[in-house]
């Protein structure tokens, strides 16, 4: 979460004499202070209208094509989800039917990835892929501990290797952790990681290598596969043995059903652990992750800590104790409601979407597509040629129209590169993607009639998007 300063201001909000219940007379005088508990209450219609009215100046969701998180659900799992508000995943022994569902969200999420005993793979619901993300770097730092007791004890350094494109939680976790990040920085044309830089970056102190499944930055899906297979031969060269951890926040809910041959998980005997974010392409609202291990080895005992179930014990793995249940069970109704058959069908209409509005995009003379949406359902791209304007100004002038279509630098060594990036979530129709390519072809004319980008007035070529 962002870190807010406590404030010097005693600005008070206002109340209409005519505005939800308000007493027209006496209500204005109320004025509740912004950043300060106020000495009595407000009436819970006009607190509610207050807060709301507030609320409008916030984006339209369906309209941000940065985030990759959910942003429409069905009524029937919005109502789910309101009956289960109150509910605390971790009170098992309280919802019982709450953790059960949660199990057999793992159940499937480990047969979906190809554990390749049900039996003995486990997992667990975090809050987001990030969350996931530090359980299973935990994981990984843990088991290099084990293996190397001596080198730990005489202040051997971990380090996890990874391409520079990762997002901001492993560098978090890094820092969190003290695992030297070693990134692989971009190259030319190479936005992510490949099999040759992750074997080079390893040594006898790596914890593990991350393949994303697809980039945050672009949505292309780094070679786990061929990831594999090299950290396989550096074993035999040199006798260590480099688990591998698949980050995949999107793709692990995309792969599945669009690119079913593709080995990316479990099937790839060095892939000890997966996250996934459920409000990704798992398509509920935020504050649902989920990670697994293939197998108990894969994560260490000690780290397991046990709650009360239902007179006995069930072991969890997590950071947060409390945390709220409903998303759980609103996972638990996707996955019942779609089947293989009907995410195969909303995942591909994404993908059709992407690829047909990347084909478009790709036909202007002024941008070049750096990937067209053919694995996320997420592509990017830059301007080309000669033009007067960059990719801020264009993110500038969508966004006029409603559109965020976030505009960003490329990390080390393309620091060089900015692109815009769309991500085609469930909802973002082929009509919605008209309207954009409209939108755009509309300030086309405008933009190529400034003398230069905008940046060059001082107009800051900022980006408002974190990775
Ligand atoms: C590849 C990747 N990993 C991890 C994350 C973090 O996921 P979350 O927002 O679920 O914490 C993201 C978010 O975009 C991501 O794209």
């Amino acid at each position: 979460m962002a870190l807010h300063k406590g404030a010097d201001d005693d600005r008070r909000l206002s109340i209409g004499p005519f505005a939800a219940t308000s007493d027209p007379l006496g209500s204005m005088e109320l004025a509740p202070p912004l950043h300060r508990l106020g000495e009595g209450p407000v009436p819970a219609e006009t607190a509610y209208q207050l807060i709301h009215d507030e609320l409008m100046l916030d984006g339209n969701a369906r309209l941000n094509l940065a985030t990759f998180v959910t942003t429409s659900m069905e009524t029937q799992a919005t109502r789910l989800m309101t009956e289960c508000l109150d509910k605390n995943m971790i009170d098992k022994d309280e919802y019982p039917q709450t953790a059960e569902l949660e199990r057999r969200c793992v159940a499937i999420l480990a047969d979906l990835w190809h554990a390749p005993d049900p039996d003995t793979a486990i997992g667990c619901s975090t809050t987001g892929s990030s969350e996931a993300c530090m359980l299973a770097g935990m994981a990984l730092k843990r088991r290099w501990m084990r293996r190397n007791p001596e080198r730990y004890a005489a202040g051997a350094r971990p380090n996890l290797v990874m391409g520079v494109n990762v997002q901001v939680c492993w560098e978090k976790f890094c820092t969190f952790w003290e695992v030297e990040a070693r990134t692989a920085p971009m190259e030319g044309e190479r936005f992510h990681l490949d099999a040759e830089r992750a074997v080079a970056l390893c040594d006898e102190d790596t914890i593990g290598v991350v393949g994303i499944l697809g980039s945050t930055f672009d949505g292309s899906y780094e070679p786990i596969a061929e990831i594999c297979a090299a950290l396989d031969a550096f074993q035999e060269r040199t006798g260590i043995d480099v688990p591998v951890h698949v980050d995949g926040a999107s793709g692990g809910m995309v792969a599945p059903f669009l690119d079913p041959e593709l080995a990316w998980d479990f099937r790839l005997p060095r892939v000890a652990s997966i996250n996934t974010s459920g409000h990704k392409y798992g398509l509920v609202y935020p504050g649902v992750g989920w990670a697994l291990w293939r197998d108990r080895a894969a994560l260490p005992e000690e780290l397991v800590f046990r709650v009360n179930y239902l007179g006995g014990e069930m072991p969890t793995f997590a950071l947060n104790f409390s945390r709220p249940g409903a998303e759980v069970i609103a996972q638990y109704y996707v996955l019942l409601r779609l089947g293989r058959a009907g995410f195969r069908a909303v995942q591909g209409a994404c993908r059709e979407v992407a690829t047909y509005l990347a084909g478009e995009i790709g036909k202007l003379d002024c941008f070049r597509l750096l990937t067209d949406g053919d694995q996320l359902p997420v592509f990017a791209f830059t301007t080309d040629g000669d033009v007067p304007f960059d990719v801020f100004d264009v993110s500038r002038r969508l966004r006029e129209r409603g559109w965020q279509v976030p505009a960003y630098k490329f990390p080390a060594n393309r620091e060089d590169l900015a692109v815009l990036r769309v991500v085609c979530r469930n909802g973002f129709s082929r009509d919605l993607a008209d309207l954009l390519l409209n939108d755009l072809h509309r300030l086309l004319p405008e933009l190529r009639r400034q003398p230069v980008p905008l940046k060059e007035f001082g107009v800051p070529a900022r980006s408002a998007f974190h990775h």
